[in-house]
Parts: C-alpha cells; structure tokens; sequence
C-alpha cells in the first residue's frame, strides 16, 4: 500500500521593506506560524521609498527581490505599501516563487469589514498617487467610496520613535492627515504602510472607536499562511523558528529601532549587506 506523504516545507519565508515597517508584519507571521523560518530585509540606507519615483522604487523593489532570493524562500512578502502599489501586482520577476504584497490582502480584510462602504486609505505620497488600493477595493466593491490621504511625515516619525499618541507632534500631524478622511464618515481605514500600526493608538484616539483599522502587514501575513497552506509548504518544524534580519545600513542601529516595532528588546542577529552586494 503506497505511504501517504503530507507535503511541507522547511525553507524560510522572505520579507522585505525599505525599513523597519515590514516588521509588523513579522511579528504577525511569528504568532500565526511560530515554527516557520523567516529571512528579513530592510532597506534603511534607502529609506525612504515613498518620496521617489516609479522608476527608483521599480527598481529598488527589483534588487530587494533578488536579495531575498538569493536565501532560497518558499515565499516572498514585499511587506512595503509603497512597493506593492507602485509596482503594480508585484511579482517575482522569475515567476518561481510565490509571492504577496499587502495592498490585496489589505483591501479584502478591509471589504469584509466595512459595513457602510466607505473605506479609508494613507499610504505615503506614491503609494496614494498610484491609486492601487482604490482600484483593488472597488474591483471587490464596485459602489464602495474610498476617501485617500498621503501622511508624509509618518515614516519619518515613526522611524525617529515618535509615536506616542501624547506627544504634540504626533497628535497635530494624526490630525492633520485624518481630519479630511474623519470627516467622511468612513467605518474602516486600511493603514496602507507598514509603519503606520506604531501610530496605531494615535490614530485610534482620533478616527473614534466605530473605525475599524487595518494593519496592510498583519493582513498580508494571515494572506501568506492561507497560501501557503494552499500550497502544502507549511513548514513541519517542531521548534521554533528562526529569523535572520538583513539591513543596507547599520546592524547595531538596525536593532536598536527594532526594538520599538517589536515591542519588546530585540535579540535576533542582524547581517549587514552592502549596496553593491544588493545591485549584483
Ligand atoms: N513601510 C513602507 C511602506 O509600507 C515605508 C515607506 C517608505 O519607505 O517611504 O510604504
């Protein structure tokens, strides 16, 4: 009698941001998977994405992709909302390995919740200009209003650790990027950028309890373990999984601002690599 096999695999999950943001999507695959592999690329000597052209981020996103690769992944996540808009359905550009962004998994958790239609989005400058997360929702759900707002001075802040939702700064810029979104009356708001859920109680606060938030990198993680459950590539491991973090500028300042994205003190090891190593 031929022996049933239960395919799987053990080969780690590849994510990549310009920065730090891509972690909250991390920390996400690490509750609902803890025993799978992670390989973590952050692109903080390029950071930040969102402020460039269609051009520069294509080919950034390009470069991170064959990094991540070089690590053979089971799957990609580009855990960056300026990437998975800009770059359109982002794929692997050899079409080998599965592959996420967040603006799919983002707009269909945010299509299942809303309930009056009207769906908030911020992202960074490219992001909001590309307009793919209004094209996503409304391929879903075509009479759904999507009130947009590009909040600039978000990653920097955040990446400077400032997110307490009683510092001033960030009360008066929550304020200023939400108010015309606020005042639509929208019931869900996708927070289209990975570093944007450090704001979370900020923005909280301020949309008022009936606004449901939704994190784009917690979303693509829960879309990741679907896929790959679909795929059989679950991983078998008994123990827990390791991550290995990768940054294009410093390790120790890498760990150092991981800190405040993981909520705890970071002790994963953290390699540099070199711009050169990344363009080769
Ligand atoms: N985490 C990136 C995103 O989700 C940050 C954007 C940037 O690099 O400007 O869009």
């Amino acid at each position: 009698m031929a022996e049933l096999t239960v395919e799987t695999s053990d080969k780690p999950i590849g994510v990549f941001d310009s920065g730090l943001g891509g972690l909250t999507c991390v920390m996400e695959l690490m509750q609902l998977m803890p025993n799978e592999n992670i390989v973590y690329f952050g692109d903080t000597a390029r950071i930040p994405y969102g402020t460039r052209s269609k051009e520069t981020i294509t080919e950034y996103a390009n470069q991170d992709i064959g990094f991540i690769k070089k690590h053979d992944v089971k799957m990609i996540i580009a855990a960056c909302g300026t990437v998975s808009s800009v770059v359109g359905g982002v794929k692997d550009p050899a079409g080998e390995v599965p592959f996420t962004g967040v603006v799919i998994p983002a707009v269909q958790t945010a299509c299942a919740a809303a309930r009056n239609g009207r769906i908030g989005v911020i992202g960074t400058a490219a992001t909001i200009r590309s307009g793919a997360y209004g094209r996503a929702i409304r391929a879903i759900r075509s009479d759904a209003v999507v009130l947009g707002n590009s909040c600039p001075l978000f990653v920097p802040m955040v990446e400077s650790g400032i997110t307490d939702k009683n510092d001033p700064v960030v009360k008066s810029m929550v304020e200023r990027y939400l108010s015309p979104i606020r005042n639509e009356n929208v019931d869900v708001l996708i927070l289209g950028c990975t570093h944007y859920p450090l704001l979370r109680d900020a923005i909280a606060d301020f949309m008022g309890e009936d606004v449901t938030l939704i994190s784009s990198g917690a979303a693509a993680a829960k879309y990741a373990m679907n896929l790959l459950a679909g795929k059989n590539l679950l991983s078998s491991r008994k123990e827990k999984g390791s991550i290995t973090y990768y940054t294009s500028d410093s390790a120790e300042l890498f760990a150092q601002n991981a800190q405040s994205f993981i909520g705890r003190s970071f002790t994963g090891e953290v390699r540099k690599v070199t711009i050169d190593e990344l363009c080769s």
